[in-house]
């Protein structure tokens, strides 16, 4: 049994020049947990995932997956341990169907750069991999769809999918539901619902409603600082929370 946390930060400072993005910034997800992070625009949500995955070093602190303490590790090594993320603006390969960009991002994970070296038990291996992916977002239908066609909504869930396909055992979503109609947001609310209960998500999320049907727990961030963290319903109703962020 894994007993350490999934995701566990102890005071994650980060500043750009005079201006402290982060301060101090502790958090402990267990694994299972599904983790909504909110707080105002600037608040320093996007900071802190890129600090998580790698592609901004803090200025102190330490971060460990599930026990590992990874706070130097390279951004590829913390994908192979198991933390995937989605980003806050689209990624895809807008010319290839949906099943060609699954199928890059899972060659990734299986360590294939090249199509043509594939042989017979990976391609196996593979296109299992790939379908499974593809069924997880309900999106086993549209593989030959060219992927700049689809709507936004669609394009987010296959997103998802893309970090789905590289096997994270924490999944760190930067506002997946950002910019989308509601049937769309409902869409992405009932997938991230229907994930593996021991995948850990990590949500950065403005839409309330996404938070309230998702969240097992909430972070308050504002101005890089901690505010509240805890279950939904405590969280609602701190008075600090109300004040700070969700209005009279
Ligand atoms: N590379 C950078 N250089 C300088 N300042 C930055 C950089 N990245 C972010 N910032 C600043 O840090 C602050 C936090 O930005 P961040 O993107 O983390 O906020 P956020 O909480 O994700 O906001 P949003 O809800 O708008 O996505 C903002 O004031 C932003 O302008
Ligand atoms: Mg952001």
């Amino acid at each position: 049994m894994d007993t350490a946390p999934a995701l566990q930060l102890d005071r994650i400072t980060r500043r750009f020049g005079a201006f402290q993005v982060l301060s101090a910034v502790s958090l402990r997800i267990a694994a299972g947990e599904r983790r909504a992070i909110l707080g105002p625009n600037g608040a320093g949500k996007t900071t802190l995932f890129n600090v998580i995955s790698g592609l901004l070093a803090p200025d102190g602190g330490r971060i460990e997956l599930f026990g590992a303490d990874i706070t130097s590790a390279p951004a590829h090594q913390r994908v192979q341990r198991g933390l995937g993320r989605t980003f806050q603006r689209n990624n895809l390969f807008p010319g290839l169907s949906v099943r060609e960009n699954v199928r890059l991002a899972a060659q990734r994970q299986l360590g294939l750069a090249h199509r043509m070296l594939v042989r017979k038990p990976e391609r196996a291996a593979l296109d299992e991999q790939i379908e499974s992916t593809l069924r997880a977002v309900g999106m086993q239908r549209r593989g030959d769809d060219q992927a700049g066609l689809l709507s936004y909504g669609e394009q987010r869930q296959i997103e998802i999918a893309l970090a789905l396909a590289l096997k994270p055992r924490v999944l760190l979503l930067d506002e997946p539901t950002a910019g989308m109609a509601p049937a769309e947001t409902a869409a992405i609310v009932e997938l991230l619902a229907g994930l593996p209960r021991e995948l850990t998500l990590v949500l950065v999320e403005h839409d309330m409603d996404t938070i309230w049907a998702l969240a097992t727990h909430v972070t308050v961030l504002q101005y890089g600082e901690v505010i509240a963290d805890g279950e939904p319903a405590a969280v609602r109703a701190d008075p600090r929370v109300i004040e700070a962020y969700l209005g009279a």
